[in-house]
């Protein structure tokens, strides 16, 4: 497929994304404290073959080699995230200096090659010290992430522009406090609800923090998103997949631009309400600067009597029996169409950035290069859906592959690769794949 990067746009931003846990390692290196996936990972069995990210790509000691290869590589923008744990090893109180120190020579390294720094505040490694306190279930939660947000930015603001809250709310709530497959491990419908209503302020108070230091900022928040199809034409499967798109799709985005919880479409949602408190309403909302967009692959959803309190269940990839990746999700590209269509079809929705796009793929060295066709040809066919959205009118401005290097890929852990370039987690050497070639080669086109 030819693709014409000037389509896009001469403003379109282009880049990649990554996550700290799932690259920097150093997991007790200078100072840092234990966040929950530091904790969950020791527990056996959760992650597949107990693999860890004590090392991981061990970015922060290779950072600097790895922003020289993104800038061979052309790319001009490097979403990121802070490890929370790294800046206050208690959560809160102390700041380590260390930290500070390392995202500080990160962000001037970006600088100095031309690289944009976009800062992701919160991917899912909250400081140990707080989940014993209760993490996300506790309401003090606004109290400690609103500190951490204002410390970062008075920190960093100086020089980075672009801002998000958080990662993707609906999985770090749904895998950690619903059904424990993330860190914490925490399960039920009663942490999930609390997780999600903490969240869901805290979306909007971070950004509120971040507005209030660096009135200039250009602040986001990231959701996970994937296009629902009921698997068979019968009016039952049609409402648990709008049940499905209620959980999936709309239960952070709705309160953040003013709409409450979708409990229309998902009754057991009501339930969130005990958590809440008289002005709530007001506080999950908030005006963005833009909304980031991170999709997949899409769900067939059927309903299902004995899943409890939902009455729907996902019918999978291998179930239909249709291609997948190796995380076994479907190839369907037109799903981040539908999506990007989906959110830019709500009143006064700032514009959009796809934040995360990608997919992993069993990837082989062969004669010391990486071959993967695959996901070039996923990466092309989704941005064709990027660019159809835009051409109809959908105010979509980037795009971010997800990912640049391979790394841990939590509760599968360094079994699928999703990055351009391909690591070696033995000897920690780096091998741009064919699709990272192409992509640089794109970049390129002026
Ligand atoms: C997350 C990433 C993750 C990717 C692939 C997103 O849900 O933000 O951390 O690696 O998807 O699973």
């Amino acid at each position: 497929m030819i693709l014409d990067k000037a389509s896009f746009g001469e403003d379109f931003i282009w880049g990649v994304s990554t996550a700290a846990y799932q690259i920097e390692g150093a997991h007790n290196q200078h100072g840092k404290g234990p966040s929950i996936w530091d904790v969950f990972v020791q527990k056996k069995n959760r992650i597949f073959q107990n693999h860890h990210g004590d090392t991981a790509c061990d970015f922060y000691n290779r950072y600097i080699d790895d922003l020289y290869l993104m800038h061979r590589l052309h790319i001009p923008n490097y979403r990121f995230s802070i490890s929370w744990s790294r800046i206050f090893p208690q959560g809160t109180g102390e700041v380590n200096q260390d930290g500070i120190d390392f995202y500080n020579r990160l962000i001037d390294l970006c600088l100095e090659l031309k690289i944009t720094p976009w800062i992701t505040l919160y991917h899912w490694d909250l400081p140990e010290v707080l989940e014993r306190k209760g993490g996300w279930t506790n309401r003090e939660i606004k109290e400690w992430f609103g500190h951490y947000v204002s410390v970062c930015v008075s920190h960093f603001g100086d020089r980075v522009k672009h801002w998000m809250v958080l990662n993707e709310p609906a999985v770090f709530t749904a895998a950690g406090y619903f059904f424990g497959i993330h860190a914490p491990g925490r399960k039920g419908l009663d942490n999930f609800l609390a997780a999600a209503h903490h969240a869901t302020l805290a979306q909007a108070l971070g950004a509120k923090a971040v507005k209030s230091l660096r009135p200039d900022a250009i602040v986001g928040t990231t959701f996970s998103c994937s296009h629902v199809e009921p698997f068979r034409a019968l009016a039952k499967d049609l409402i648990a997949t709008r049940k499905a798109d209620a959980l999936l799709n709309r239960l952070f985005i709705e309160p953040l631009l003013g709409m409450g919880y979708p409990t229309q479409d998902i009754k057991i949602l009501r339930r969130i309400e005990k958590y809440m408190k008289p002005g709530d309403e007001d506080a999950m909302a908030f005006d963005m600067d833009f909304i980031g967009i991170q999709n997949y692959t899409r769900e067939v959803i059927r309903h299902a009597t004995f899943v409890p309190f939902f009455g729907a269940k996902i019918v999978s990839a291998k179930e239909r029996k249709v291609p997948m990746t190796a995380m076994n999700w479907e190839v369907y590209p037109e799903s981040i169409y539908h999506m990007l269509k989906k959110f830019g079809a709500y009143p006064n929705m700032p514009p959009l950035i796809v934040t995360e796009n990608g997919a992993a793929f069993p990837d082989q060295v062969v004669d010391g290069e990486v071959d993967d066709p695959q996901r070039l040809h996923f990466i092309q066919q989704a941005l064709g859906q990027v660019l159809r959205a835009q051409q109809e009118g959908v105010p979509v401005k980037g795009y971010f592959v997800w990912t640049f290097l391979d790394n841990f890929e939590w509760a599968e852990g360094y079994y699928p690769r999703f990055g351009l370039v391909y690591v070696d987690f033995n000897t920690q050497q780096r091998i741009v794949k064919s699709s990272g070639r192409w992509y640089a080669d794109f970049l390129k086109q002026r």
